[in-house]
């Protein structure tokens, strides 16, 4: 099995969690390697519906190991309540089939604060995150004040270094964001704790992988958010504070580039987003309502609706030339059934011009008007079709099309959340 990195073609929510319960099933190892439990990864079995946040969406599958690379910032209390939730519904979760990176950062109360306030001071001028304290926590790690998963399970090293970012980050709290000062022994408490349960499943990640990559060995590397909230090439500043694209997969787990062979694109039939930010293909009124419903379009971490709009060719074309893209998974194509006629977004006017490539700038973006190629739907239900011959003739033109504006080979569509109703068109390249 080539060594996959798996990531979300557009802003989110593609179907990742469901594509790389598909594809663990061939590797030996499932590696996170960024994002935190902002993230919310849909995985159906039969009646069963899990919803992963931390944990790498391989854990579900016997006999795998899932590692959280040093790129994920893991909340232990809400790690520990996920493991405690599998356990509790008969997956094991221990040491054997989880391990974390020692370099992991931590998120701690006082992120989960400031991100709260700060969003509520923007006010209109919000990001909508997901509250998970996600932006402070991948700054205090660029800012060096950030507490690593070795300095936690260590009590004496985990002190002095609470002790020294507890009195800035309360300073910040207090004097600019008008809050109250978090109390050292509390937290201190609290997370030594975590500590002392997390101790078993800390290692030296790279050096695990690297292993097993020279006995042979293969692994799945999976982004937690889509593409175009990377914090580099993602729509800044409505991003998350990570790598989210394919690089980030070598960052956050620290696995060299060369030994990576296929970046697989998750993306929907359509687009969704959840927060803010410009969305030109966005559907508002009723049209956008109908897409939400038909593909129950409810954030999985926060509930929040998700906004909807049309396929978007120059969006998934940037994302793909960005993150080298050698494959296609299009999600979600069974929600369009019934639609008569469906829009694909094939470029954006721009101030008297069409654009066909992606802005870099957010402003920018959000002025651009689509420019939309209207292509037939189709009326039947697809859900139980096996076969990709026996879709009807408007679904297999909308995949065809989307191979045509993207310039890259679809290598699976799925017509459902669990794990049968997918059609495999080409191997994975
Ligand atoms: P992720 O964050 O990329 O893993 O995606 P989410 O789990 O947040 O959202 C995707 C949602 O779509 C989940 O509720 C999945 O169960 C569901 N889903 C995934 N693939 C399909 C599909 O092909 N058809 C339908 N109808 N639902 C799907
Ligand atoms: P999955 O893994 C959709 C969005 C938030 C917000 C922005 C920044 O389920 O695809 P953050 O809390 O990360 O600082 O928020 O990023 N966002 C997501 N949107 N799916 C996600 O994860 C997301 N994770 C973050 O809504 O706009
Ligand atoms: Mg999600």
């Amino acid at each position: 099995m080539p060594n996959i990195v798996v990531i979300g073609a557009q802003w989110g929510d593609e179907g990742k969690g469901r594509i790389v319960d598909l594809l663990s099933k061939g590797v030996d190892i499932v590696a996170r390697y960024q994002g935190g439990n902002n993230a919310g990864h849909t995985i159906v079995i039969g009646e069963e519906k899990v919803i992963l946040h931390h944990l790498p969406s391989g854990i579900l599958r016997e006999n795998k190991l899932s590692v959280i690379g040093n790129g994920v910032v893991v909340d232990p209390g809400v790690l520990l309540k996920e493991v405690a939730g599998l356990r509790a519904a008969g997956y094991r979760v221990d040491s054997s089939n989880l391990r974390i990176s020692d370099r992991t950062h931590i998120i701690m109360p006082y992120h989960r604060e400031i991100d709260v306030a700060r969003e509520a001071l923007k006010g209109e001028g919000k990001i909508g995150t997901t509250g998970r304290g996600i932006g402070p926590v991948y700054e205090d790690k660029a800012a060096r004040r950030g507490i690593k998963l070795a300095d936690l399970i260590d009590p004496e090293c985990f002190r002095e270094r609470l002790a020294d970012v507890l009195e800035e980050r309360n300073a910040y709290i207090t004097k600019v964001l008008g809050g109250e000062p978090l109390s050292f022994d509390s937290i201190y408490e609290e997370y030594s704790e975590y500590g002392e349960i997390l101790k078993e499943f800390s290692c030296d990640v790279s050096g695990l992988l690297n292993k097993a990559l020279s006995e042979g060995g293969s692994i799945l590397f999976e982004g937690a958010q889509g593409a175009l909230l990377d914090i580099d090439l993602g729509t800044y500043p409505y991003v998350t504070s990570s790598s989210a694209s394919s690089g980030g997969a070598c960052t956050g787990t620290g696995v060299s580039p060369t030994k990576i062979d296929v970046v697989l694109g998750v993306a929907k039939a359509y687009t969704t987003r959840v927060g803010e930010g410009p969305f030109p293909s966005e559907i508002h009124g009723d049209e956008g309502k109908r897409l939400r419903d038909a593909g129950a379009e409810y954030g999985s971490t926060t509930g929040r609706p998700r906004r909807c709009g049309w396929f978007d060719a120059v969006a998934l074309r940037y994302a793909a030339t960005t993150n080298g893209i050698s494959s296609l998974a299009i999600t979600k194509l069974d929600v369009l059934s019934g639609f008569e006629s469906i829009n694909m977004c094939v470029g954006y006017k721009y101030r008297g011009e069409t654009l066909t490539t992606f802005p870099s700038s957010c402003s920018a973006l959000a002025e651009c008007e689509p420019v939309y190629e209207e292509v037939p739907g189709w009326s039947e239900n697809v859900s139980d079709v096996t076969e990709f011959e026996e879709l009807p003739e408007g679904a297999r033109n909308y995949i065809r099309k989307i191979e045509e504006l993207t310039g890259v080979g679809v290598h699976a569509v799925s017509l459902g959340p669990s794990r049968e109703k997918i059609l495999f068109l080409s191997e994975l390249a």
